[in-house]
């Protein structure tokens, strides 16, 4: 089981603020005049919300979204029910807390509000209960380990330079299986609880298509690097070093889209590509 500590950095900022579009557009297809009727309750939820101040920032996004075309609409809000999801360790007794700072702050809209600890990788809310889910920086994590690597001692990043290089498209191709898996699951889930014409908005760390550098480069070869030179110094026991796995994978655009399209559940109205800044 993993957990992340707070995420209060100015990345993640940057790429919840970057969905803001994204959300206020699904907002507006929810509650569009050309739907039969305009939607009486909305339930939304962030999934990995982690705790902090960043925790609420997609549902707020939402919340004012609605907030706003309502009025230009000139129609009464919906109800609104807000959930946050996270793995069981996460920090909830602060999310608790804005949580409820949000239902009794000046939003008239959001009635309930709640938590869903839990997987994302497991189902988490009821059939065709909720119309947005909202995730940013968090589907990354994968549900665990390929086991092609665990099983057959394969270790995620070489000290040997020559072995690493030899293994390294079978350690690739494992990581991306895991995440196929994964993210198929997740689209399966996700598209039996959303309503007909339910959205979704999510971002995660990955690299372009045509960017051929290692899959892992932007998540984690870092932090492995320095690891494996302490493993070769004799700081930390190689044993230990090479049973190391991070369960995170970032993917290409590309493959996003082939496996959405494969999956079948979903059509993407918009994928964005962002460069780190
Ligand atoms: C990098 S944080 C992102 C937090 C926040 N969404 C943001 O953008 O700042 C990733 C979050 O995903 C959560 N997470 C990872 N795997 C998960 C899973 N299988 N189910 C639910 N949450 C998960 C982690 O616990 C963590 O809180």
């Amino acid at each position: 089981m993993v957990h992340m500590n707070q995420g209060q950095g100015e990345t993640s900022n940057a790429l919840q603020n970057r969905l803001k579009p994204l959300i206020e557009a699904a907002i507006v297809e929810l509650c569009s005049s050309t739907n039969t009727s305009f939607p009486e309750k909305m339930l939304i939820a962030d999934l990995g919300c982690s705790s902090g101040p960043n925790a609420l920032a997609l549902v707020s996004v939402a919340i004012e979204a609605i907030h706003s075309h309502c009025l230009q609409l000139q129609q009464p809000p919906p109800e609104v029910c807000v959930l946050l999801n996270d793995l069981p360790d996460n920090d909830f007794n602060t999310v608790v807390k804005s949580l409820v700072m949000l239902r009794q702050s000046n939003k008239p809209a959001v009635v309930t509000v709640g938590i869903t600890p839990g997987s994302f990788y497991e189902r988490l809310f009821t059939s065709g209960s909720m119309h947005l889910f909202c995730s940013s920086n968090s589907l990354n994590w994968l549900s665990k380990v390929p086991e092609d690597l665990t099983r057959n001692w394969i270790p995620a990043y070489d000290i040997d330079e020559h072995a690493r290089s030899e293994r390294l498209p079978m350690v690739l191709e494992a990581y991306a299986q895991q995440f196929r898996k994964d993210f198929t699951l997740f689209l399966e889930l996700r598209a039996k609880e959303l309503v007909p014409g339910g959205r979704m908005v999510v971002s995660l760390a990955g690299r372009r298509s045509d960017d051929r550098a290692s899959k892992f480069s932007h998540v984690w070869e870092v932090f492995a690097q320095i690891l494996s030179v302490m493993a070769s110094e004799g700081v930390i026991d190689k044993a230990k070093y090479d049973s190391f796995y991070v369960p995170v994978y970032g993917p290409s655009d590309e493959e996003l889209r082939e496996i959405i399209q494969a999956e079948g559940s979903f059509s993407i109205t918009e994928m964005r590509v962002h460069d780190f800044t």
